[in-house]
């Protein structure tokens, strides 16, 4: 049985109790929609930990834009079964209230690799995340926590706070999951239409090609993405696009 937590207070409870002294916990922060690229970090928290928690909260604060946060998908039901069949311990569910009582008065900023990338056009975008995530792990206090090599600067801007904080939590990197085509799997391809998800395919497959940044940027506006970036950083090339109202971001090591 997963319980389902919404309010601070509830886990403060539980999370001083006699049943969680001396265990490890693991903990999986997400935005709910969940797909088989949450569950394998969920799958490995399970099994690296005595109790696994995971949160769900749509983070107002990491979107730039009002249409993108109010099409986010919303699949409760869903999520919720998932948990329950993988034999999560805690799910946190909390109201945005609960979350910013300051009314985001409150904020952690980087102020280099942030600027970069996805912040390059997201204005705001990783301050939400990495303010949420520090509270996210203030509450759950878990001994190590699973992030997605799929968002791998969002990854990186999180090692580095707890790193710049002098936080005693372990980051766990785990490996990008792709649908059987190589589209990365994200909670935003619920909203590609049949055409859409059938054009998204080229964006992995030329990211992954052996053609220059710039002709894969060139070959995707030919095939009608509007493309935010495509660059190649330490060994690395990152990518985000648009198809028709969706962004996608995806990254292959070189
Ligand atoms: P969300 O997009 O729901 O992703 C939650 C976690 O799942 C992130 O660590 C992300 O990198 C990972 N993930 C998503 N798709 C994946 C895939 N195809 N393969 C592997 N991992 C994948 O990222 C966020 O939420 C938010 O920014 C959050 C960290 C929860 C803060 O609000």
């Amino acid at each position: 049985m997963t319980k389902v937590i919404k309010n601070i207070s509830e886990w403060k409870v539980i999370r001083n109790s006699e049943d969680l002294k001396n265990k490890t916990i693991g903990f999986v922060p997400t935005m709910g929609a969940l797909h088989k690229g949450h569950a394998s970090l969920i799958e490995r928290c399970l099994k690296e930990n005595d109790i696994s928690v995971v949160s769900i909260f749509v983070n107002p604060t990491q979107f730039n834009d009002p249409d993108d946060l109010r099409n986010y998908p919303r699949t409760f039901e869903n999520d919720f079964k998932l948990l329950e069949t993988m034999n999560v311990d805690y799910l946190f569910y909390p109201e945005y209230g609960e979350i910013y009582s300051d009314n985001y008065r409150y904020k952690i900023v980087e102020t280099d690799f942030s600027k970069k990338l996805c912040g390059a056009f997201r204005p705001g975008h990783f301050e939400g995340v990495l303010t949420v995530v520090m509270k996210l792990f203030n509450i759950v206090r878990p001994h190590k926590a699973y992030f997605g090599e799929k968002d791998y600067q969002q990854l990186k801007l999180i090692e580095g706070m707890c790193k710049a904080f002098f936080m005693d939590i372990e980051i766990v990197p785990c490996p990008i999951v792709r649908d059987e085509d190589g589209l990365a799997l994200s909670s935003r391809n619920l909203l590609l239409t049949d055409e859409e998800r059938k054009i998204a395919v080229n964006f992995p497959e030329l990211l992954k090609s052996k053609k220059s940044a710039n002709q894969i940027k060139e070959e995707l506006e030919k095939l009608g993405f509007k493309v935010d970036y495509i660059e190649d950083i330490e060994g690395r090339r990152f990518g985000a696009v648009h198809i028709g109202k969706v962004r996608l971001i995806d990254n292959v090591e070189l």
